[in-house]
């Protein structure tokens, strides 16, 4: 097994919570730091809208190899000293499978930046996040993720066993294809999205570095699966269980709901350690190994370390805003955080964790006064339309245009518009008239154990505390801190 691997890897955290700041300063200490890749295209744009504060979007533009796309992606969406307060934001288009070529540009862009300015500054690895349920973007997103040099690609929420043929094709700046799940699909119908770098490249290149792909799983099942099946090398597992934060891996079996509606998992649902180790692939716990003791326990049975993501969450480098790390570090301050598994609230049918939050939109009634509109589209299902087409239907839209999708109403009841939710956590809520698009906080259920990172006063913390709490019961520190650093960092 490889000792060139980190101990800790902070969780890739959408949309943007995991931004190029937090991994920046992870990776910067020598463990891995991992960028969202989720809705980075939007991010983006809107980033630009604000006028680009900082001048770090700029940074990143200026170094991506393809000038004439870079000027038009600029072009397109940077606004000087940023739009009115009042003005909502303008929205690139949603992915289709098969372009449009103006939002693959803009991913391979976005995606582009968010890894370099995260690797700015040090010479140690990089990873980027992806959720498999997303696949629309995928193609050109990790495309610019690795003209950036991004080192590790960690995807769950799904079952990506196409995923390293693709990173090995465009390492080469080959055409990659990826299967798009459509409903109803029939024989003959053609699903397969594809992307050719040479249709946006700008002159020749080099070969880039082969990112290490790391699944994440939640069954011996899918490891073994991915193991034997997978289109090429599978690098390694995070091991995620069902206290995660974000999306969890359903429970296995026949659902059964507690008293509170969340579904219960069961012995199926662990994952048996010591049939993994018999794969010899390295892999990382995750889901409440926010911990020191954890830390050692993972080591202790095999793991390579440990992917962390709540304590990372809501320390002050990761991308939700000041006064969402407030209000939740307010209760855990005061020892009545409260996290519950939501089975439906998001469209992908996955459970979501959510905070729950007084006057949030966590609340049945204060959702209930959010127009019901879906117009970012990443958590959309593909379906065969009457025609034999390709249509798009998201179980959170009004439910009239779901229905005339073909959807049926039972799958819209208690759905959330995560995408838009998950934008306002990060300080880019949409504006519709009056009505300002509200945060839902994710969080894994160990959110109490966050008390010992905050100081008496005040609810600041550093992703370096998080690192410095978490390698501090391991004797073997200097040599898990330098393991890292020893990899060598192909651009
Ligand atoms: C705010 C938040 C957002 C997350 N978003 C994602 C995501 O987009 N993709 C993903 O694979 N995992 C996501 N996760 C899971 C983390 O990457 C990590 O595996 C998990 O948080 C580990 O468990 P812990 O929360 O108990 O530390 C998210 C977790 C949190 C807390």
């Amino acid at each position: 097994m490889s000792t060139n691997h980190p101990t800790i890897i902070q969780g890739g955290m959408g949309i943007a919570v995991s931004n190029w700041r937090l991994a920046s300063a992870v990776s910067g200490l020598g463990q891995l730091g991992v960028v969202s890749g989720t809705a980075l295209d939007q991010v983006f744009a809107r980033r630009l809208q604000d006028g680009d504060p900082g001048g770090h979007m700029r940074r990143g533009v200026d170094q991506f190899p393809f000038p004439e796309m870079a000027k038009r992606i600029w072009d397109t969406w940077f606004i000087p000293g940023g739009k009115a307060d009042t003005q909502p934001y303008k929205r690139p288009t949603p992915a289709t499978k098969d372009g449009p070529r103006d939002v693959r540009e803009l991913c391979i862009v976005a995606n582009f930046v968010e890894v370099f300015l995260a690797r700015e500054g040090h010479d140690n690895p990089v990873g980027i996040n992806y959720l498999e349920k997303i696949q629309l973007p995928l193609l050109p997103s990790m495309y610019g993720a690795m003209l950036a040099g991004v080192a590790y690609v960690l995807i769950g929420a799904g079952i990506p066993l196409k995923i390293p043929g693709v990173l090995d094709a465009l390492a080469l700046h080959e055409p990659a294809a990826y299967p798009l799940p459509v409903t109803g699909s029939q024989e003959g119908d053609d699903t397969m999205m594809t992307f050719v770098p040479a249709e946006y490249m700008e002159g020749a290149h080099p070969p880039l570095r082969r990112p290490d792909f790391l699944a994440i799983i939640a069954s011996n099942t899918l490891a073994l699966t991915m193991v034997k099946r997978a289109n090429g090398k599978v690098n390694g597992f995070i091991v995620e269980g069902p206290t995660a934060g974000g999306h969890n891996a359903p429970p296995r079996g026949k659902p059964v709901f507690n008293d509170d509606g969340e579904p219960v998992y069961g012995e199926r649902d662990v994952v048996d350690l010591v049939k993994l180790r018999e794969l010899d692939v390295p892999f990382w716990l995750a889901g409440g190994y926010g911990r020191p003791d954890k830390v050692r326990e993972a080591l202790d049975n095999g793991a390579a370390g440990v992917q962390v993501g709540t304590a990372f969450a809501f320390c002050n480098e990761s991308g939700l805003t000041r006064e969402y790390k407030n209000e939740v570090l307010k209760v855990v301050a005061a020892g009545s955080a409260r996290v519950v598994t939501d089975p439906v609230a998001s469209p992908t049918n996955f459970p979501f964790k959510v905070v729950r939050l007084q006057g949030s939109v966590t609340e049945p009634d204060v959702y209930a006064g959010r127009p019901r509109i879906c117009d970012l589209g990443y958590l959309r299902e593909a379906y065969r339309t009457a025609v034999g087409a390709i249509g798009y239907r998201c179980a959170a839209e009004p439910v009239t245009v779901y229905k005339s999708k073909g959807g049926k109403t039972e799958n819209t009841v208690g759905r959330k518009c995560l995408c838009n939710a998950l934008m306002a956590n990060i300080g880019l809520p949409q504006l519709r008239n009056k009505y300002v698009e509200k945060g839902l906080i994710t969080s894994g259920d160990d959110l109490s154990e966050l008390a010992p990172y905050l100081p008496a006063e005040g609810w600041i913390y550093s992703a370096s505390d998080v690192i410095d709490k978490l390698m501090s019961e391991l004797s073997d520190l200097g040599e898990a801190l330098t393991s890292m650093c020893e990899t060598p960092v192909l651009a």
